[in-house]
């Protein structure tokens, strides 16, 4: 597939409009503080960007961070903006083509940022072990509508795993299947290219998540994606697509599900841009201020991270309440006691 898809992308596609599907388009309108990054990025490589989702998460600044799949380079040189002169962005793609238009408007924004922060490299993303990366190195790594374009997604996760730092995250948007998709779609080349053949189903990928060693796979946003156009439409059948932002954070201690230990947390309000409330994920909108009930694991997702100094962080893991409630998973036992089985075995 590593073939279909470097011809999709470095020949076939010539910038955005040539996309049939709004898979790897986002659509969603851009926030106005990613408006004022993108104003600073060439316009070649705005018009070359196959993105469907916003790979910014908050609090970058001094960051080390890895683009897998960074094509034209649009979300490198938005994130070198936010993570400044102290940090650096890598990003990495197989295919020559839009590997040279990232290189090509290198120094134009060295000159528009006034700091050089960014390389790019070639290689794939399946085998980041070949490349010159120091493991445990990256704060953050992302990815823009490229995981499913690979035939090995096992092999990427653990290898993001092994690049980031203790604490750090794999902060990244995606397209998902509503099922398993079926070999004839897979197999289709239009299909594969267009960002949904090779999209798991999302439990699917769940699974994978927590066996190469990401515990609490966090759900960020999603959206439905449409499939419009005439002749696609009928190939994909039944088939519902979803592009999603995930957070996987790297935590050796993570439980496979949310325990509640009676913590709770308060954000401080203090993350640039995040001052009336921090949105860990789809559940945890977490208002400035106001102390806020938490799992064990989210706690460590607060406390064990770069996120540590902008919270208060109230109890311990020293008594269990049980199962989190409402996150996820719910006790499995009727919860109204007969008397007369209640005293069966006494
Ligand atoms: C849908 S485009 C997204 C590009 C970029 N993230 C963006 O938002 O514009 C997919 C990109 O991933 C690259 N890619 C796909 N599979 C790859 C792999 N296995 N290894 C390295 N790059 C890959 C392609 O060359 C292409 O540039």
């Amino acid at each position: 597939m590593h073939d279909v898809v470097q011809d999709y992308y470095g020949r076939e596609l010539q910038g955005t409009s040539d996309l049939k599907t709004d898979a790897c388009c986002d659509a969603s309108s851009v926030p106005d503080w990613l408006k004022g990054l993108l104003k600073k990025i060439h316009p070649e490589v705005l018009s070359r960007y196959y993105g469907c989702g916003l790979v910014c998460p908050p609090l970058l600044e001094g960051c080390r961070v890895l683009d897998l799949g960074s094509g034209s380079g649009r979300d490198v040189y938005a994130l070198a903006q936010l993570v400044g002169p102290t940090g650096e962005v890598v990003g990495i793609d197989m295919t020559d083509e839009q590997l040279a238009v990232a290189e090509d408007h290198r120094q134009f924004h060295i000159e528009a940022f006034g700091y050089d922060n960014v390389r790019f490299l070639k290689g794939y993303i399946e085998k980041l072990d070949e490349l010159d990366l120091e493991p445990e190195s990256f704060d953050v790594i992302v990815s823009n509508c490229v995981i499913n374009l690979s035939p090995d997604k096992d092999a990427v996760l653990k290898g993001v795993r092994r690049l980031l730092k203790p604490g750090g995250e794999f902060y990244f948007s995606d397209v998902y299947a509503d099922k398993r998709v079926p070999d004839a779609v897979r197999e289709d080349p239009v299909l594969y290219g267009e960002c949904l053949g090779g999209a798991l189903y999302w439990n699917d990928f769940v699974n994978l998540s927590k066996a190469a060693g990401f515990a609490d796979p966090r759900l960020v946003e999603d959206r439905p994606l449409e499939v419009t156009d005439p002749a696609l439409a009928p190939r994909v059948g039944n088939l519902r697509f979803y592009s999603a932002t995930y957070r996987l954070f790297k935590l050796d201690g993570l439980e496979s599900n949310c325990e509640d230990y009676g913590q709770a947390v308060i954000y401080q309000g203090s993350i640039a841009d995040n001052d009336t409330k921090f949105i860990l994920d789809k559940h945890h909108h977490i208002d400035t201020g106001h102390i806020f009930p938490v799992c064990g694991n989210t706690w460590c997702m607060l406390q064990d991270t770069r996120f540590k100094d902008h919270f208060q962080f109230i109890g311990d893991f020293s008594r269990h309440f049980g199962i989190f409630s409402g996150c996820g998973v719910e006790l499995p036992f009727d919860q109204e006691t007969n008397e007369e089985e209640t005293n069966a075995c006494c």
